[in-house]
């Protein structure tokens, strides 16, 4: 079963300095590239979103960015999932991939940054390739701290900034302008680790990897992990 809110968040974002996500172009074209990609990506990181969210509970779980819904397969059956997500071009996909995959899923047509959720509500939040693309990771963060409840986790698999001085990092610094063009504000040099360190959870734990055999050189550097609120 699927729902829909959709209160048109791009209205109020920009007053509240959160990039919209309402361009025709770009955001049919990020739709229509994650689910032609969707399997090979999913195959690049299967490693790391084993690891982030190995554990998950049958129960209500919160997804930010889930697009076109790469991440059903994780979910333990009987799951309910809260899909946080401004592109409205992902609303169709991801409500049709939720219904064959068996997920009651209610689609929230919001940002991150500020989810309409009450406070300590959910067990688990889950996410990937999303802080690299959202306007205020540190907001973001607060926002996954502030809906957790006491001993909720927040399973992560992101790419980030590659190491200073290394060839990919000066890559990720040169394409950073044209890359978030046409991924709809995607930064491949942001130190998302670092943010959620200092983001203040409990304890977290991060695995940095490099994918294998990805065509993606820019964005080769990932981590995954968990942290527990
Ligand atoms: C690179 S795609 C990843 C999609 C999916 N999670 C995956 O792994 O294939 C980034 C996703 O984050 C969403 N997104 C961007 N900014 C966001 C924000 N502020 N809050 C929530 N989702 C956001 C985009 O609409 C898009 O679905």
């Amino acid at each position: 079963m699927t729902t829909t809110t959709r209160v048109d968040p791009h209205a109020s974002s920009i007053a509240s300095g959160i990039r919209p996500f309402d361009h025709p172009v770009r955001g049919r074209f990020n739709a229509w590239f994650f689910s032609a990609l969707d399997r090979h990506i999913n195959r690049l990181t299967a490693p790391l979103k084993q690891t982030a969210f190995a554990g998950l509970a049958t129960g209500t779980i919160v997804e930010l960015g889930p697009g076109v819904g790469a991440n059903l397969g994780y979910l333990p059956s009987g799951s309910e999932l809260i899909a946080v997500e401004p592109n409205a071009r992902m609303h169709e996909a991801l409500a049709r991939r939720s219904a064959r995959e068996g997920v009651t899923v209610r689609i929230i047509a919001e940002y991150a940054e500020r989810m309409p959720l009450p406070d300590a509500s959910v067990d688990d939040v889950i996410c990937s390739l999303v802080l690299c693309t959202v306007t205020d990771p540190d907001a973001v963060l607060r926002e996954v701290r502030r809906v957790l409840r006491p001993g909720g986790r927040f399973r992560f698999v992101e790419h980030v900034a590659a190491p200073a001085g290394s060839t990919r990092a000066r890559v990720q610094r040169a394409l950073h302008v044209p890359w978030g063009w046409v991924f709809e504000g995607c930064d491949p040099h942001r130190d998302t680790g670092a943010a959620i360190e200092a983001a203040g959870f409990r304890h977290t734990e991060i695995f940095e990897r490099m994918l294998q055999r990805s065509v993606f050189y820019p964005v080769n550097t990932v981590i995954c992990g968990v942290a527990t609120r």
